[in-house]
């Protein structure tokens, strides 16, 4: 196997590679970087199978769908990832390939509700951003969750052998890898902390949100790329209200408007649409207004696939004065699960 980090920077993007068989993937790419893993990429002879990230940044542009468009290789994201192009969605237990290396993929969430760690080669585990080195991933932006996080570290990743080498999303601290013996034994967020010492740890860390949050967060989770919509701030979107799949379902054929902001090709695919829900994707959420005026009084229930786009749809609407939207919490994803009827 050949791995190599590629940024030598605070953020981490790791190329695997069999040199051999010429096959490589690119982990966390970043988007200013691109010209780097070309280059890289040219240099060693590999062909890029596959890119994917760990979860959804909010710090950093994604590289994933510019890599996919320059070279043709194929984008992974999380079943939750709110990307809407992406040809495979990875699930807890997947297995890739590259070339003759093996990636398991697991899914922990509590950082973002589509956190990823990918378990290369069974001797190393990039972690995104759930476990960094003597420290773990902030779980304050909407979707986070301190208690899943602490569940993720604990049940998951903490039960890989301790000479495992971690990884992480991020250092700031110019340090490199660790292993899950030393951040079990010594990382002083988890290490001998109860799920209610961890959750009240990451409750109270009062940090600052990252500077281009708005502008990132929603070209990585829509692909919208477009100054006349205004990002909401996140504590906008911790304000959504979150409507239960169930409280939805009785909402249908009533007085109550519900909008998709999913792609075309979304609402018409596997996973279908509420039954007389109104297609707006989100990037067209602007030119919608006008439209939209007339139900400006009703309660308005927003959906997507997986529930980030619709809140910030929520969220956008909330802020242009919209006084009754809410979202279908989980998106079509739960409503899925729960066997509840859809259209195509
Ligand atoms: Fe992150």
């Amino acid at each position: 196997m050949f791995f190599q980090e590629l940024n030598n920077e605070q953020c981490k993007s790791y190329l695997v590679a069999d040199l051999k068989a010429g096959a490589a993937a690119i982990i966390d790419p970043v988007e200013r970087n691109i010209d780097r893993y070309l280059a890289v990429l040219a240099y060693h002879n590999l062909k890029l199978d596959f890119v994917a990230d760990t979860h959804t940044h909010a710090d950093h542009r994604s590289a994933c769908t510019a890599l996919r468009r320059l070279t043709g290789t194929k984008v992974f994201m999380h079943e939750r990832s709110p990307q809407p192009s992406v040809d495979g969605r990875l699930n807890d237990g997947d297995e890739l390939n590259v070339g003759s290396v093996s990636i398991k993929v697991f899914e922990t969430p509590g950082h973002t509700p589509d956190s990823l760690s990918f378990y290369i080669n069974k001797d190393r585990v990039l972690t995104g951003d759930v476990i960094l080195i003597q420290g773990t991933g902030r779980a304050d932006f909407a979707g986070g969750d301190a208690g899943a996080q602490y569940d993720s570290i604990t049940e998951k990743l903490f039960t890989l052998p301790d000479e495992t080498i971690v990884f992480p999303g991020h250092d700031y601290r110019g340090n490199t890898e660790s292993t899950i013996g030393t951040e079990k034994e010594t990382n002083p967020r988890i290490a001998g902390k109860t799920r209610e010492e961890y959750i009240e740890i990451m409750d109270n860390l009062n940090l600052p949100l990252p500077e281009r949050i708005q502008e990132v967060l929603q070209i990585n989770q829509s692909e919208v790329d477009d100054d006349r919509i205004k990002f909401p701030m996140v504590a906008e979107l911790n304000q959504v209200l979150q409507m239960e799949p169930e409280t939805v379902k009785e909402k249908l054929g009533s007085d109550s408007v519900i909008i998709d902001v999913r792609e075309k090709s979304e609402y018409h695919g596997e996973l279908g649409h509420l039954q007389g829900s109104r297609l707006i994707p989100l990037a067209e959420i602007p030119a919608s207004l006008d439209d939209l005026d007339a139900d400006r009084d009703k309660e308005i229930i927003l959906v997507c696939r997986s529930g980030a786009r619709s809140t910030t749809a929520a969220a956008i609407l909330k802020g242009l004065g919209f006084q009754k939207v809410k979202n279908l919490k989980g998106g079509m994803l739960d409503w899925h699960k729960k066997g509840f009827p859809v259209e195509k």
